[in-house]
């Protein structure tokens, strides 16, 4: 992701969240968070998913990541989140965390099919309507079964 792929980011992801990122929290990211590593997927020049992590440590942590909903189940999460994961492990980190809203079962089935397990509540985290965030983590990654999705 760079800063040319701004207006297409924030498009795709404001279809995606009642919650979207603000551009100037993109542009952050992109620009000065040194933490940071952000991804699109492309397909046919056109971005189709987006993805922010942040390597902290040895923790790959997932901070916000959305496929356009013209191209959902075509398994392209699959494939941003394991490259993510990778690149990730790749460069120091050794497990994964993330939060995802209670009710979000197509990105909570994905998280499991990835690895992450539940490992908590944080109860009424969502501002827009109270929802709780479930914590998970993937502890120990398996880079063969990860890289499989590449
Ligand atoms: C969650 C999201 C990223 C999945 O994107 P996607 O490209 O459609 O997912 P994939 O096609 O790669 O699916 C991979 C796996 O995810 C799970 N999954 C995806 N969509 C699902 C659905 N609607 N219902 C149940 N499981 C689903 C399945 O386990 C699937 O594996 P399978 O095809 O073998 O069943 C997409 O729905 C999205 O952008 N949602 C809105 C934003 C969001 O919730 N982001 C995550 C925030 S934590």
């Amino acid at each position: 992701m760079t800063l040319k792929d701004l207006d297409e980011v924030i498009q795709l992801d404001h279809a995606s969240f009642s919650l979207p990122w603000p551009e100037s929290s993109f542009r952050f990211e992109i620009e000065k968070n040194e933490c940071s590593r952000c991804w699109v997927a492309l397909l046919d020049q056109r971005i189709v998913g987006i993805m922010v992590a942040w390597l902290i440590v040895d923790e790959i942590h997932i901070a916000t990541f959305a496929v356009d909903p013209v191209y959902r189940r075509q398994g392209i999460a699959q494939r941003l989140l394991a490259h993510t994961l990778v690149d990730g492990l790749n460069s120091g980190g050794e497990k994964g965390f993330l939060e995802v809203r209670e009710g979000n079962l197509p990105a909570r089935c994905l998280y499991e099919k990835l690895g992450f397990v539940d490992v908590g509540i944080r109860k009424n985290y969502y501002k827009d309507n109270g929802e709780n965030a479930v914590m998970m983590n993937l502890e120990h990654p398996n880079i063969d079964m990860l890289e499989s999705f590449l």
